[in-house]
């Protein structure tokens, strides 16, 4: 596989937590192949890291049929196939992803990013992997957060598929065990492969993977708290504003709510602050000014996007805040 992989030159790109826990086993099956590490977390999701990472390729003489092989999560996912598809116009990249948000969501679909002027994700582009090696053998040294982030996205997965849904349901009772996200991560990486193939772009059904996003992304620039917890509170926030807004099936409302809460453990501590709205507003979902674009589901398998204006948002966080 190494040969197959690195047949025109190739990088590794990771970040130092799993550099550090994975040094031994990088050495014995890429060892002679040049590491670029970034600094791990989203914070250094951005432009600094990206074009380290680009004069890394540069110094190491990648060339146009050479590989970058972005070995980590989310964060490394992104900038490493943004990386990818800017030098020389594109190279080939191979995504091992090695948290479950990565394996189960941003590993597939091509979509790759940093975030830049205080918004998520507001400099990317679409670049398709030449493969995705996703191993549940990553998931051993995961801490118990991670795993919680990856159900953030898994449980989206789950309000837009009955069937990931349902398997949810009937194993509430561990969604933190092992065997079981072996049993789902395969599900999901099957749906959202669909989503994708159906509309790599983004032009109408892949928009229905921001489920809960808006609201996601703004509390995620606004503090403290990972991606996937974000997601968590964005699905149980949005899901109160399609309660109040559209009528939300209630059955569904609270079946949908309690998996995000035995996804999160209990409810975390984050503010609905002046800041958050404004991130929300600056979402780079949003078409016309001064509105805030959400996508919600009013039912099991079903989205769609409600504009509010920035106003009635504020009004809609506040009611749905305290809940
Ligand atoms: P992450 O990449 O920051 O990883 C989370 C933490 O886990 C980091 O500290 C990392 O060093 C550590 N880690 C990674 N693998 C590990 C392992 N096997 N064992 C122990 N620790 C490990 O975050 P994430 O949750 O994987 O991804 C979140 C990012 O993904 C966000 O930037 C989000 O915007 C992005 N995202 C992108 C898409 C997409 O379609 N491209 C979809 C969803 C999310
Ligand atoms: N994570 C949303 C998407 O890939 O479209």
């Amino acid at each position: 596989m190494r040969e197959d992989l690195l047949r025109g030159g190739g990088l590794l790109f990771t970040d130092s937590n799993v550099f550090a826990l994975y040094r031994t086993q990088i050495e014995k099956y890429l060892g002679g192949v040049p590491v670029y590490v970034m600094q791990a977390g989203e914070a250094h999701k951005n432009e600094q890291t990206l074009f380290a990472l680009l004069r890394a390729m540069s110094e190491n003489g990648l060339r146009r049929n050479s590989t970058l092989i972005a070995l980590g999560g989310g964060v490394v996912g992104d900038i490493g196939g943004l990386a990818a598809s800017l030098y020389m116009r594109g190279i080939s990249c191979v995504q091992v992803p090695t948290t479950l948000l990565a394996q189960t969501d941003s590993s597939v679909g091509g979509k790759t990013a940093i975030d830049f002027c205080g918004v998520k994700n507001l400099v990317g582009a679409f670049k398709q992997p030449e493969r995705v090696l996703a191993d549940p053998v990553f998931f051993e040294t995961l801490p118990k957060r991670e795993i919680r982030c990856g159900l953030g996205e898994i449980v989206k997965h789950g309000a837009l598929c009955s069937a990931i849904f349902e398997k949810l349901w009937e194993n509430r009772d561990r969604l933190f065990d092992l065997g079981f996200l072996g049993e789902i991560v395969p599900m999901n990486i099957a749906f959202k492969a669909s989503i994708v193939r159906q509309d790599p772009y983004e032009r109408s059904l892949r928009a229905s993977l921001n489920l809960g996003h808006t609201t996601a992304h703004a509390i995620e620039l606004s503090s403290s708290l990972s991606h996937g917890e974000c997601v968590l509170l964005g699905l149980i926030l949005e899901g109160k504003i399609a309660e109040r807004r559209l009528g939300r099936d209630g059955e569904y409302g609270k079946l949908l709510d309690e998996l995000c809460l035995r996804a999160l453990g209990s409810m975390p501590k984050f503010e609905l602050s002046e800041e958050t709205a404004l991130c929300a507003l600056h979402d780079k979902k949003n078409r016309a000014e001064g509105k805030v674009r959400l996508t919600l589901s009013r039912s099991l398998g079903t989205f769609e996007f409600l504009e509010l204006p920035f106003g009635e948002y504020v009004k809609e966080l506040k009611e749905v805040g305290s809940c």
